[in-house]
């Protein structure tokens, strides 16, 4: 059975003293209020990581998670972090590929896959990000957007690699605009992400990954979102900043 995963992207947001607030009350939410088959992820900035492992010491139900890392393994590269010196802090997840990432730090999918692969060889789960824009989608070549980014950053992987992917469908005019795709807009794109790893690997391959949904994500849409078929979970901007929001989607699932 794949994970139920709510993961929240803090991006570059709270200071230090006001992040180890905001984690403090979601691990106490998640301890009183979560079912054990739930993951919660919280992906804090670099700065907040150890702090927030220490923090969490003892509890399962909540992981960490960086919301990028480099893709060599050490060296030269200055103000940059490294997928070994994330691990090796207890740090479990890494987000891979954001869109805004993309746009701003000109990432492509072949970098995407070089930091995939670096992820992998620390025993990060990567948390790679997938979506189009909104003139990709008016243009009606989202289909082939997706195909491509799936293709050119994951499928050098074999099956084995493959099914410790976590995926996330961010459709990139949905992220921070307050317009999240409709249920069946999300379902008709996560649908067609899991055949197509069926036809890359196999339908048990498909079945074994968590793609989660992200943008605009809230307590008042996680409830129909979470319901559709091949929507396992949420990768979470705006609202995973208020602890009561990110548990209450959380519990979209109980
Ligand atoms: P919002 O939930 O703020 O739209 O952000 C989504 C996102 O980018 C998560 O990675």
């Amino acid at each position: 059975m794949r994970k139920k995963i709510v993961a929240g992207n803090w991006k570059m947001n709270k200071n230090f003293s006001d992040g180890l607030a905001l984690f403090s009350e979601v691990i106490n939410m998640a301890n009183d209020e979560l079912h054990n088959s739930q993951q919660v992820i919280v992906c804090s900035p670099y700065l907040h990581l150890h702090s927030l492992v220490q923090l969490n010491k003892g509890n399962t139900k909540v992981a960490l998670g960086a919301q990028n890392c480099h893709q060599a393994e050490s060296g030269a590269f200055t103000g940059e972090i490294s997928a070994d010196m994330l691990a090796s802090a207890g740090v479990q997840y890494v987000i891979i590929g954001h869109s805004e990432r993309r746009q701003y730090f000109a990432e492509s999918n072949a970098t995407c896959a070089e930091k995939i692969n670096i992820a992998l060889k620390h025993h990060l789960t990567p948390i790679y990000c997938i979506g189009e824009t909104l003139q990709e989608r008016e243009a009606g070549t989202h289909f082939d957007i997706i195909k491509t980014q799936l293709a050119q950053a994951t499928y050098h992987l074999s099956a084995q690699d493959f099914v410790k992917l976590v995926i996330a469908y961010e459709p990139v005019w949905a992220i921070g605009t307050g317009v999240t795709a409709s249920s069946a807009q999300a379902q008709e794109i996560h649908a067609f992400i899991r055949e197509q790893i069926a036809w890359q690997y196999t339908v048990a391959v498909a079945d074994e990954i968590s793609i989660l949904y992200g943008g605009s994500c809230n307590p008042k849409n996680a409830d129909e979102l979470f319901a559709q078929a091949d929507i396992d979970g949420g990768l979470i901007g705006g609202a995973s900043l208020k602890s009561r929001d990110f548990i209450d989607i959380a519990k979209a699932f109980n």
